[in-house]
């Protein structure tokens, strides 16, 4: 028997309910963050009693059976790494980033190898059949156990995936996907989420992985996804800038694995391809013999990553100073020219100053600090640093050059790539034995020494 529903209207901020839709929300007075929802009241069979308490029952986790979880591959090194070793079944996945950074391509990537062996079902709300066979064709793709759906209605997807049991679906996009019963367009708050809980149960069910793609909306806030973070058990985001071709794979949530590993990739003519080696793709290319430049190495997860900092200093022309920054904190930045100019003595009040983090990376461990003010006060003072030495500690509010963590990984990662001269915090210095490294190490305890060492 059909079960009876209702339709509300839900704020998207606050959670306000009401029957009527209003412009501006009367809960929280946001304004356009009402939108619909679809309520089922809880049908006759459930209804009737046949749940009793005696159904229910909470376990120990020893009587727990603890089923090894098995995990496909995905041929691409990078992404399980991200996933942390491979995509869990019955895991459901959320896949994000720009239009046009490369989600559809991955995906279809991946089919090469998983679909050698498993039945893998890609379904396509945004591309007919045809155009996804011609990029299959360009990207090699053709593995025998592969079937490719064009289709939207996501009750119909999911009835053909109890039917078929697949081992493992791709739904690109979530936003694409429409549930019938709601009446709002696709892509709305509402159809997204119905569409991933119908997705889900699938998932959990079957007990078949399902990787669903979400596009990020332009003011940053995924139109939709957002809403799924805490629906589904990992989230990836595909960052980087559109007009490099380098792409950052990150996991901000991850219920199989650890969350701050990085998959690193470039977009080639040929797809995308891995990128194993990611420090030297970051530095190769610098600039001999010009100031401003200065090598940082930030943890990524488990591994260190060498990234080249560059600043430049200007004097300002009209009106107040120019700061800007980009794959850096601005607000750190800020921060940092605060402190050399009160705790080392060089002057940027009439100073535009910029940072920029070379080949798109977002450097956002304090590690990096030193590396940024070493940038800066290079440029200003216009004094090349050496371009065989680099620079990782964290800046105290003091001016004082703080511990990090790992420090001898990332001393390792210099040495590997032919660094001579390593400039690291002080205490992290007393703590090492020099004679272990292949490098020279200097431990700095303030940015001035530190300035010293790089020259
Ligand atoms: P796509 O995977 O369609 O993006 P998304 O699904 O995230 O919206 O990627 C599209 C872009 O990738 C497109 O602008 C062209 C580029 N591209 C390549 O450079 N090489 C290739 O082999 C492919 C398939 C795409
Ligand atoms: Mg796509």
């Amino acid at each position: 028997m059909p079960a009876k529903s209702k339709n509300v209207f839900v704020c998207s901020e606050c959670g306000y309910e009401s029957a009527k839709w209003f412009g501006c929300c009367p809960g929280c007075n946001e304004w356009n963050t009402m939108v619909e929802e679809y309520r089922t009241s809880p049908s006759k069979e459930k209804s009737n009693g046949a749940v009793s308490i005696g159904g229910i029952e909470a376990l120990t986790l020893e009587n727990i059976a603890d089923d090894t979880e098995q995990r496909y591959s995905t041929g691409l090194n990078e992404l399980d790494r991200v996933l942390g070793g491979g995509i869990v079944k019955g895991s459901l996945i959320l896949l994000s980033g720009d239009p046009g950074i490369g989600k559809s391509t991955i995906l279809l990537q991946i089919c090469q190898s998983l679909a050698q062996g498993l039945n893998v079902i890609y379904v396509s709300g945004e591309e007919s059949s045809h155009q996804i066979k011609l990029r299959a064709k360009r990207l090699n793709v053709n593995p025998p156990m592969l079937k490719i759906m064009s289709e939207t209605d996501v009750q119909k997807i999911a009835e053909y995936l109890r039917v078929n049991k697949p081992d493992l679906v791709i739904i690109d996009s979530i936003q694409t996907m429409n549930f019938t019963e709601v009446s709002s367009s696709a892509g709305s708050v509402a159809q997204v989420r119905e569409s991933t809980n119908v997705l889900m149960r699938v998932a959990k069910d079957l007990d078949v992985p399902i990787i669903i793609v979400g596009h990020v909306n332009k003011d940053g806030n995924i139109a939709g996804p957002k809403v799924l973070e805490h629906i589904v058990d990992a989230v990836l985001y595909f960052e980087g800038e559109r007009h490099l071709s380098y792409r950052i794979l990150r996991a901000v949530k991850n219920r199989y694995g650890s969350t701050n590993e990085i998959g690193v990739f470039e977009m080639t003519d040929k797809g995308l391809k891995e990128v194993e080696n990611p420090s030297l793709m970051l530095i190769s290319g610098r600039p001999k013999n010009t100031s401003g430049s200065c090598v940082a190495c930030v943890m990524e997860g488990s591994r260190p990553i060498l990234a080249e900092v560059q600043g430049l200093v200007t004097p300002t022309a009209f009106g107040n100073p120019r700061r800007m920054s980009t794959g850096f904190d601005y607000n750190r930045v800020s921060m940092l020219l605060a402190v050399l100019e009160k705790r080392a003595g060089y002057f940027f009040g009439n100073m535009d100053a910029y940072i920029n983090v070379v080949g798109g990376l977002k450097l956002d461990e304090p590690a990096s600090d030193l590396s940024v003010a070493l940038a800066l006060v290079s440029s200003l003072k216009d004094v090349p640093f050496r371009d065989d030495a680099l620079a990782f500690g964290e800046i105290g509010l003091g001016g004082e050059i703080r511990t990090v963590g790992n420090c001898e990984q990332r001393i390792k990662e210099a040495t590997r790539l032919g660094f001579n001269r390593c400039i690291i915090p002080y205490h992290n210095y007393k703590l090492l034995n020099t004679a272990d490294f292949d490098i020279e190490i200097i431990g700095s305890r303030t940015i001035r020494s530190a300035v010293e060492a790089m020259l």
